[in-house]
């Protein structure tokens, strides 16, 4: 089955001493989680501090973001190469803050996405819907265009390694979390749309996380549901204590 995957994803926090001074804390606190992946998503200037503290641990490294070329004249970008020779496993692509902010669409995620597997990382692909999109019944269409635009032209094997976060834009640090029940319907939704991409059995393999105001107190609910395989978390990441006890939801 589908083994529980947790990311914490720090956004734009944490100097190298910060990073490296909470994830010393984290390592005891999670040593004994066996039965699930544990990944941080530190700022890029982190990944090879943390990457240094973590080693030989469980948890693993992922970025928050990448460029789609491996190198050449792209000011300011970082390449899937140099992610993979700092440490990282993961990337995260396609958050709805760099969809919102840093003008990042479907093409460009799908380029990326692309990018990451070509090297043999894994993308972690974020899709969402806002508030609006949700009150006027648009929540399906919204999620089918991330979902079908980020895994454009995968093979069932890159697919299958692949792993999806819906996070609902109204419930990302608002501490507004969907229901267990909202997050489990667009789940299976997604599910569906990757059933239809390539096959059930293809399907059934790819975790999917939820993210939005996740925290130790809803953690053990959301993961309670069929097709929620994980949880992708925000704020409650920042803090070793909180990330570890959403780590160890089923303890
Ligand atoms: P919060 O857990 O702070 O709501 O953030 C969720 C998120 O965007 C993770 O990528």
């Amino acid at each position: 089955m589908r083994t529980p995957i947790i990311a914490g994803n720090w956004k734009l926090n944490n100097t190298i001493s910060e990073a490296v001074s909470l994830t010393t804390a984290l390592k005891p606190l999670v040593a004994g989680c066996r039965d699930v992946e544990i990944i941080v998503a530190p700022p890029f200037t982190a990944l090879a501090s943390v990457s240094s503290t973590i080693a030989g641990s469980n948890i693993r490294l992922a970025a928050q973001d990448v460029y789609s070329e491996d190198s050449g004249a792209f000011t300011g970008e970082v390449s899937v190469p140099m992610l993979k020779d700092v440490g990282c496993g993961y990337v995260i692509i396609g958050h709805s803050e760099r969809r919102q902010y840093f003008g990042e669409t479907n093409e460009s995620v799908n380029q990326k996405v692309k990018a990451v597997l070509g090297h043999g990382l894994k993308p972690i692909i974020c899709v969402g819907e806002q508030l609006e999109d949700r009150e006027s019944g648009q929540t399906e269409a919204v999620i089918e265009s991330h979902v079908t635009g980020g895994i454009a032209g995968l093979s069932a094997t890159d697919l299958a390694s692949s792993v999806i976060a819906y996070e609902p834009i109204w419930a990302i640090g608002t501490g507004k979390t969907a229901t267990p029940e909202q997050a489990q319907e667009v789940h299976a939704f997604i599910r569906g749309l990757l059933a239809a991409a390539h096959s059930a059995e293809v399907a059934s393999q790819i975790r999917i996380q939820y993210g939005g105001s996740v925290k130790p107190e809803n953690a053990s609910a959301l993961m309670a549901q069929p097709d929620v395989d994980g949880a992708l978390v925000g704020g409650a990441s920042l803090e070793a204590e909180s990330f570890a006890q959403i780590v160890k939801f089923d303890q």
